[in-house]
């Protein structure tokens, strides 16, 4: 399957047309951003890691029982997906706090709670992602009752599969994001990435931090840290 025309590009993937009218290949890039774009830079050979990556752990789910946009894996960079359309919300699985959690409500990183926590962002560059809760996302038709109710059931289970096998690594997924889109039929699929880009993944004995908070907070080691924690996924696959 070939690239045709670019269709959308965003800030760390590229996506392309191909013949198959409901097929789709996402490029990654290298460049990351951070803070709705106002902070700018590259991680050297992100863009590999985190196709790679992102693929072996949604193949991991779908065996799960989660369905995904993955098709298959073409290069380095390259991946042939389902096409979909994006619902709006960025999903939030939260194990541990840390990030917008603790500066929201003012608690240190760190504290493991009892049960995960689901939130949801209005995928919105203009409004900077603002909170939004399911009654809110129903009445600005961003997904009805029933596709909520599925997005939650699913990511719920990639928690636990996730979690599951990151501690199979000795690396503890204190948070991610995940995004869901509808097929034709309107079936929903996971879509977007799962990567060191979209989760918080910290060593599971020193709390080292080894995903983009390391871009984010300026704490060096960055390229590093993507190469160590490909390391240990491709280890334990
Ligand atoms: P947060 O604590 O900044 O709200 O981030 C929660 C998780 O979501 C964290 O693992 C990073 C991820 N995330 C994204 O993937 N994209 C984003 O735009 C933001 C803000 C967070
Ligand atoms: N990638 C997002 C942005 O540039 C934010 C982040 O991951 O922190 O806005």
């Amino acid at each position: 399957m070939e690239k045709r025309e670019q269709l959308y590009e965003g800030k760390a993937k590229k996506v392309f047309k191909t013949d198959d009218e409901q097929l789709l290949i996402v490029s990654y890039k290298d460049d990351a951003t951070a803070f709705n774009g106002l902070k700018k830079g590259t991680i050297a050979g992100k863009g590999v890691i985190n196709n790679k990556m992102s693929n072996l752990l949604m193949q991991r789910l779908e065996k799960a029982g989660v369905p995904t946009h993955l098709v298959k894996e073409l290069s380095d960079r390259d991946t042939l997906v389902k096409k979909v359309t994006i619902v709006p919300l960025e999903v939030i699985i939260r194990n541990i706090s840390a990030g917008s959690f603790s500066k929201r409500y003012g608690v240190e990183e760190g504290i493991v709670f009892d049960a995960p926590t689901i939130e949801f962002s209005y995928k919105n560059d203009e409004l900077g992602d603002p909170l939004i809760n399911d009654y809110h996302a129903v009445a600005l038709r961003l997904a009805t009752w029933e596709e909520i109710e599925t997005i939650k059931k699913y990511a719920f289970k990639v928690n636990e599969e996730l979690k599951a096998f990151w501690n199979e690594c000795g690396v503890t997924i204190v948070d991610f994001k995940l995004e869901f889109g509808r097929l034709s039929d309107n079936t929903i699929v996971l879509a977007d990435e799962i990567s060191p880009d979209t989760c918080r993944l910290w060593d599971s004995k020193t709390h080292e931090k080894l995903d983009k908070d390391r871009f984010r907070r300026d704490m060096g080691g960055v390229e590093d840290a993507y190469i160590e924690v490909m390391k240990r996924l491709t280890e334990h696959i």
